[in-house]
């Protein structure tokens, strides 16, 4: 069975409990819960990591490209805002990614503004809250099926 991955960048284990009126009230695991019924429906595999330290986030993205990952969605979280070595794994290993946001960080402060994974995504799901992992897990399968 072919697999995705989704990646949760730094402070959304916190969902749930942080900043609900920006971020919604569902869990993580919530969320994730899902996103592997959804991917099941569609015949694949799903796994999932999040962690709040930039260099795990980078060592996923490295092993999954040698464990057979299809492709994944991504919430690089406050990294989206200043990470260079996120954007550089991702296109080391050159899996094609969704980039995922609860929020509209375009609506938000000017330092959200700016993303260092737009431009290399297939595209980018921003401002439907929870359901922006299903949709974007949608969009990447739709991608891969291409
Ligand atoms: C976020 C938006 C980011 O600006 C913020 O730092 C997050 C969450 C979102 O899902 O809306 O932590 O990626």
């Amino acid at each position: 069975m072919a697999k995705l991955l989704i990646l949760n960048g730094p402070n959304l284990n916190l969902l749930g409990q942080r900043e609900s009126r920006i971020y919604g009230t569902k869990t993580l695991d919530d969320i994730i819960a899902e996103c592997r019924q959804f991917s099941g429906t569609c015949g694949f595999e799903l796994d999932h990591m999040q962690s709040n330290a930039e260099h795990e986030l980078i060592e996923r993205i490295h092993t999954a490209a040698a464990d057979g990952t299809s492709g994944l969605a991504f919430n690089p979280a406050a990294f989206t805002h200043t990470s260079i070595a996120l954007r550089d794994a991702l296109l080391a290993v050159k899996l094609p990614f969704v980039e995922v946001h609860l929020s509209q960080p375009l609506a938000r402060e000017q330092f959200r503004h700016i993303s260092y994974f737009s431009d290399i995504a297939i595209g980018t799901v921003a401002g439907f809250g929870a359901d922006g992992y299903v949709l974007g897990l949608q969009a990447l399968i739709n991608h891969l099926d291409e």
